[in-house]
């Protein structure tokens, strides 16, 4: 690939973002980056840490301090030396790295993370305001959306693969609550960007999906040559 890509795909939990977004990034030859592990991450130390999740100066300067690095070629996550790819999953991380995520010097500690990973390669990042915030001037923007049923349903797959126990009704809650709070913090609230294509991946499957992205990142991109194969 000649020239460095920028697709940017944001939407609520359990859209199908993560899978998408791997998926797509493989077929294009870029780096996949989950910004949602990154707000995770400080999470997870601050739940070890016993900071209040509303503790905006010690979380900024945790935010600040955290060393998150993605293993090359691999979805694992590193914080401060740990693989805690696996710890970083459960819903109380969740609901934590929301509240986390809503405090404005912890969301520019990773945004300024995110945009030195960027410097380095083509990529394809997903969370809730990449295409708004982290990169306004993405070539490729997606917003990805699914009913909250399709959603909490997915979540519970995820989440009996990974042999983490759940409850469906409380998992559709938790993950309306998330949203929520989401969309209506004042610090980079989600939301679709306005030159951001719509996507509602409630009645498509996986590989539909990918195939549609792919083709908006083809008549995206510059000459339409075989950037996409
Ligand atoms: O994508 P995820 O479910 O792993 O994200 C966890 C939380 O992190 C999510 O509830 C909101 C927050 N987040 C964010 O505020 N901005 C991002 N770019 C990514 C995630």
């Amino acid at each position: 690939m000649s020239k460095r890509l920028i697709v940017a795909i944001d939407g609520p939990a359990g859209a199908g973002k993560s899978t998408l977004a791997r998926r797509v990034a493989e077929r294009i030859g870029a780096v996949y980056i989950d910004t949602g592990a990154m707000y995770r991450a400080v999470a997870l130390w601050a739940i070890r840490q016993s900071i209040p999740t509303d503790d905006a100066h010690r979380l900024e300067a945790l935010a600040h301090h955290a060393k998150i690095e993605f293993l090359p070629g691999e979805n694992r996550l590193l914080l401060n030396g740990e693989d805690v790819s696996a710890e970083i999953r459960t819903p109380a991380v969740a609901t934590a790295a929301s509240e986390v995520a809503a405090i404005p010097g912890v969301r520019r500690a990773m945004v300024t993370l995110q945009r030195e990973i960027a410097d380095r390669s083509s990529i394809v990042m997903e969370g809730r305001d990449i295409g708004t915030i982290v990169f306004p001037d993405a070539e490729v923007k997606i917003y990805l959306d699914a009913n909250t049923d399709v959603r909490a349903q997915r979540r519970a797959e995820e989440l009996t693969t990974k042999q983490i126990p759940f409850d469906l009704d409380l998992l559709r809650q938790q993950i309306e609550d998330r949203d929520s709070r989401d969309r209506n913090r004042a610090a980079s609230p989600l939301m679709q960007a306005g030159d951001a294509t719509y996507l509602d991946s409630s009645n498509l499957s996986a590989s539909e999906v990918e195939e549609e992205i792919l083709r908006i990142i083809r008549s995206k991109t510059s000459n339409g040559k075989a950037l996409v194969p």
